[in-house]
């Protein structure tokens, strides 16, 4: 029986990428769909590929059964190619529930018309306090290709990386006053939607439905917490003392360089009374 469906889910599958390669963690064992249901969300190869598709009827979205208290979380994605003006695919770690001592890390990939750039929002709420972000383009197309995004999370710093160049550093600045996530689990999620009231050129662009389904690729979802066994556990367990060495603070000095496109460190404007603390503690920030 070749249906439609079918038809379109090999579709879906060939637009990610074939190639095979070891897959630590397994999208039909580890995680739940929380949004938009088997019709938006397609897992393929036995549990190595995920697909989100965003449709005038719904958006889509998943997150990790488990729950972790500093992690190291690799993603690769290949975000919705063509025209994605209007839609955001999320990928962040946070509190289960929501709360006023909200904690939150987030990469969000805003779309965009053909041929122009996506823009790379990331984000950290601590103790229910967010307002620290920073933008970026992307030095390659998000779209023709798997890329890998990874969170770092570990009790001294926050390390935001895109194919293991590091891209943003927040530093635990505790000692100075300033909140930092370090004492509630969060889960991983993603989600792809749309937000064409605000996420393309400030909102004047809307998403154009004639070209749904939106989609968006994962593949080789790789979860490291303290709790992870490996053969392999010393680089396994890397990831929970890891800052940057000469090399990583010299390839952050180039993306910031080049590809930050706002940084709430450098907007004097939105904060009359001063930067926030931390702004002051590093040229990277
Ligand atoms: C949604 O898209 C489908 C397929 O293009 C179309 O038939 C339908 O009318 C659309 N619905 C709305 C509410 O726009
Ligand atoms: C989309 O492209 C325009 C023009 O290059 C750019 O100004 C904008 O920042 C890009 N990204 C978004 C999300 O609008």
């Amino acid at each position: 029986m070749c249906s439609s469906t079918m038809v379109l889910a090999v579709m879906l599958m060939l637009s990610c990428v074939m190639a095979a390669s070891a897959t630590p963690c397994n999208f039909n064992q580890d995680i739940d769909i929380n949004w938009g249901g088997n019709e938006h969300v397609k897992i393929f190869n036995g549990g190595k590929l995920l697909t989100l598709s965003l449709d005038n009827s719904s958006g889509a979205g998943f997150q990790s059964k488990k729950d972790y208290l500093f992690a190291r979380v690799d993603m690769q994605l290949k975000l919705v190619p063509g025209n994605s003006a209007g839609t955001v695919t999320t990928y962040y770690v946070c509190l289960s529930s929501q709360g006023p001592a909200h904690d939150e890390i987030d990469f969000e990939f805003l779309g965009n018309v053909s041929g122009q750039p996506y823009t790379v929002h990331t984000n950290v709420y601590a103790k229910g306090k967010g307002n620290r972000e920073q933008q970026f383009r992307l030095w390659f197309d998000p779209t023709s290709a798997l890329h890998t995004y990874s969170i770092v999370w570990n009790a001294q710093r926050i390390m935001f990386m895109v194919d293991n160049s590091p891209i943003r550093v927040f530093e635990n600045n505790e000692a100075m006053g300033v909140p930092f996530p370090n004492t509630q689990r969060m889960k991983v999620y993603s989600s792809l939607w749309n937000a064409d009231d605000w996420a393309t050129q400030g909102g004047r662009v809307k998403t154009d439905w004639t070209k749904a389904p939106f989609i968006a690729c994962y593949r080789n979802f790789n979860v490291n917490d303290a709790s992870s066994t490996s053969t392999n556990s010393v680089s396994n367990q890397a990831w929970q003392t890891q800052q940057l060495d000469t090399m990583a603070r010299k390839r952050l000095r180039w993306v910031q360089s080049k590809y930050m496109i706002y940084n709430y460190c450098a907007d004097f404007k939105r904060f009359p009374q001063g930067l926030p603390r931390e702004c002051k503690r590093s040229r990277f920030l």
